[in-house]
C-alpha cells in the first residue's frame, strides 16, 4: 500500500474527530491508535488481485479500503450499523479508485447475507470481543468462503496486558468493572485465546498466530490520545455500568481522577492482539 495512501487516510480519519458523534469517537480514536497493527496484518494477507471477500463489522472502513487498495480487489466492509457505514461510505467517496472495489453493506457477523461458498476471504477485527455467539460467527463465515478460502481475524486477549508499575487501584476497579458490563452483554475480553481453538473445532486449518505487541515506556499525558481513548469509551457506558451496579459516580470520579493524575509515575504498558490465519477446508 503506498505510505500516501495511508497517511491520506489517517489525515480524514483525524479529521474527522472534529464531528464525530460523541458515541463514535472511542472507536475513530481506536482506528487511528491501531492502524500499524491493521497495516502489518493487511501486508501478509497474499492475496490474489481481483479476489472478492468481506471486512465484517468494519467500523469506519479502514481496513477494507487498504485491502482493496493494497492487493487490487473487491471488499465488501460489512456493520450491523448503519450510521457505521454512512461514515464509511463518505470516507471512501473522493478515493475514486475504490468506487468499484468497495462496497457498504448492512449485515450481521451471526446471519451474513451472502450465498454459501461465495467470498475467497473474510475477514474480522476486534469484532468477536463483542458478539454473543462467536462460534456460530465464525461458522457463519466457514459457509460463505469458498473451500480453500481464508479467514483472518484480529481479536484482543486482555491476559496479554502488562503494566508496570500496576495501574492505581482506583482506576483498575472502573476497568474491572468495564469488563465485567462486556461480558454481561455476552462480550468477552479473553476471547483471543480461544478463536483459534473453536476456528480448528469449526473445520477451518489454523496456518498462523501471530501476537502483534504495542508496548511503551511513557510519562503520563493527561490529554494524550491513548489515556483520553480508555476514559471516553469507560465514559460512554457510564449509565449502563451504573444501571448494572457495576460502578458508583463516586468510583467513577476517583478512579478517573486518579488515572489522569499528571504527576503518577512513568510507568510501562504493553498490550497485544492476536492475528490468525485459518483456511476453509
Ligand atoms: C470495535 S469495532 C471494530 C471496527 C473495525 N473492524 C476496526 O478494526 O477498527 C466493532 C465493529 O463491529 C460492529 N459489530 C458489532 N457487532 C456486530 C455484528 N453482530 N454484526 C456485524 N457488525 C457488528 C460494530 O458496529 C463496530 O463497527
Amino acid at each position: 500500500m503506498p505510505n500516501t495512501f495511508a497517511e491520506a487516510l489517517d489525515t480524514l480519519l483525524a479529521d474527522l474527530l472534529e464531528t464525530v458523534p460523541l458515541r463514535y469517537r472511542w472507536l475513530l480514536l481506536q482506528t487511528l491508535y491501531t492502524g500499524s497493527s491493521r497495516r502489518q496484518g493487511i501486508s501478509k494477507l497474499a492475496l490474489q488481485p481481483g479476489s472478492q471477500g468481506l471486512d465484517v463489522g468494519c467500523g469506519f472502513g479502514a481496513m477494507a479500503m487498504e485491502i482493496a487498495t493494497a492487493w487490487s480487489c473487491t471488499v465488501d466492509g460489512v456493520d450491523c450499523d448503519s450510521t457505521m457505514l454512512e461514515m464509511a461510505r463518505s470516507l471512501s467517496a473522493p478515493m475514486t479508485w475504490l468506487q468499484d472495489r468497495v462496497h457498504w453493506i448492512s449485515g450481521d457477523i451471526l446471519a451474513l447475507p451472502y450465498p454459501d461458498h461465495s467470498q475467497d476471504f473474510v475477514c474480522t477485527r476486534f469484532v468477536l470481543q463483542h458478539v454473543s455467539d462467536p462460534k456460530r460467527a465464525i461458522q457463519e463465515m466457514y459457509r460463505v468462503l469458498r473451500p480453500g478460502g481464508f479467514v483472518y481475524i484480529e481479536d484482543i486477549d486482555e491476559g496479554m496486558v502488562l503494566q508496570y508499575p500496576a495501574p492505581p487501584p482506583e482506576w483498575s476497579l472502573v476497568l474491572d468493572a468495564f469488563s465485567r458490563l462486556q461480558q454481561a452483554r455476552g462480550g468477552d475480553r479473553q476471547i483471543g485465546r480461544k478463536i483459534p481453538v473453536w476456528l480448528a473445532q469449526s473445520g477451518f486449518e489454523v496456518q498462523s498466530i501471530e501476537p502483534q505487541w504495542m508496548a511503551q515506556v511513557t510519562r503520563p499525558e493527561p490529554n494524550g490520545p491513548a489515556i483520553q481513548w480508555e476514559i471516553e469509551r469507560v465514559a460512554l457506558e457510564l449509565d449502563a455500568l451504573y444501571a448494572a451496579q457495576l460502578l458508583t459516580p463516586e468510583e467513577w470520579q476517583k478512579g478517573h481522577a486518579r488515572f489522569r493524575d499528571p504527576i503518577a509515575d512513568i510507568s510501562f504498558q504493553s498490550n497485544a492482539s492476536l492475528q490468525i490465519r485459518a483456511q476453509r477446508a
